[in-house]
């Protein structure tokens, strides 16, 4: 039986197992206080034999992208090389995957290396590469292992053959897992991502295959990145800065965005809790008033 019980959560939101509730949430957890939210695992194993539910609601979301900033400056504050702060980042990925898995998220989007990434100083540039291939060859059987299947989002293409060799080896291996699915956003950029999309459909049209009347949102949204799955719900920028910085410009249009000042290294459980908990109070209207959502709610 998967958690929670659908019995459970029938008694505790109707709405949502009866009226087929839209908004592409789920609620995974209410079952805590707001002083413990329910991320790790011992928690969560307490959880189930409760029947009753305390004040508080939090909704996990299903789908979380992240921009992870702030690595040079974690680095810097502690007068290391910004390459330890990479490093350092990699842990807080761990520990990343390792929340989302245990709290019930289906899916994590990461910006690990965007298409303007390009533009940092090339020693820099070279050793992420190499972190990314240590990464990949020390993490992807730990992936498997936990059932987490890794995808990777953006043009690969530009990479040295090597590392896509090892992008390919790390995905095959992890492809069965029906956990969490862990997207990794490699020399992606959102822009880039529409206008391949615009491309695939173009060629279409042009050869016929397609009436330009044809084209709407929802074709687009098939020819873009990760289209079989549900778009973000939350997304987390750490660092400070409040931009998008060209991540997913199309899958972004209805998701929570929640920005923070602690830098990435320093994001753990607790920060992630944070998040959730600020996510849960959000109404998500999706261009309904706060009334309709409400009604359909009840
Ligand atoms: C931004 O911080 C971070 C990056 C461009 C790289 C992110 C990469 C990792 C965390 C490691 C690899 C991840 C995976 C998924 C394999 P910044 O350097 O811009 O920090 P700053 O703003 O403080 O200079």
């Amino acid at each position: 039986m998967g958690w929670p019980p659908r019995f459970f959560l029938k008694r505790i939101f109707p709405h949502c197992c009866s009226v087929g509730y839209s908004l592409k949430i789920k609620i995974r957890e209410k079952i805590f206080g707001s002083s413990s939210f329910g991320l790790s695992k011992k928690t969560r194993e307490n959880s189930q034999n409760m029947t009753s539910s305390p004040d508080g609601d939090i909704i996990i979301p299903e789908h979380i992208a992240i921009i992870m900033d702030g690595n040079g400056r974690w680095a810097k504050h502690r007068t290391m090389p910004r390459v330890a702060g990479h490093r350092a980042g990699v842990e807080s990925v761990r520990k990343m995957v390792k929340s989302c898995r245990e709290s019930g998220v289906k899916v994590l989007t990461l910006f690990a290396f965007s298409s303007e990434n390009w533009r940092r100083p090339p020693q820099e540039v070279s050793l992420l590469m190499d972190l990314f291939m240590t990464v990949l060859k020390s993490e992807a059987k730990k992936l498997s292992k936990n059932n987490v299947q890794l995808r990777v989002i953006g043009d690969v293409s530009a990479f040295s053959p090597k590392l896509q060799d090892r992008i390919k080896a790390a995905i095959d291996l992890t492809k069965d897992s029906d956990g969490l699915i862990l997207n990794v956003a490699a020399n992606y950029g959102g822009r880039w991502d529409i206008v391949n999309a615009t491309k695939l459909i173009a060629k279409k049209v042009k050869n016929g295959d397609l009436d330009i009347d044809q084209i709407d949102d929802a074709m687009m949204a098939e020819y873009m990145s990760f289209a079989d799955l549900p778009e973000p719900d939350l997304f987390i920028r750490t660092g400070g800065d409040e931009r998008i910085s060209n991540f997913l410009l199309w899958h972004l249009a209805y998701t929570e965005f929640y920005f923070t000042d602690i830098l990435w290294p320093d994001f753990g459980e607790d920060e992630l809790q944070k998040a959730i908990e600020e996510f849960s109070k959000r109404e998500r209207r999706f261009g309904q008033t706060g009334e309709q959502v409400r009604q359909e709610l009840c």
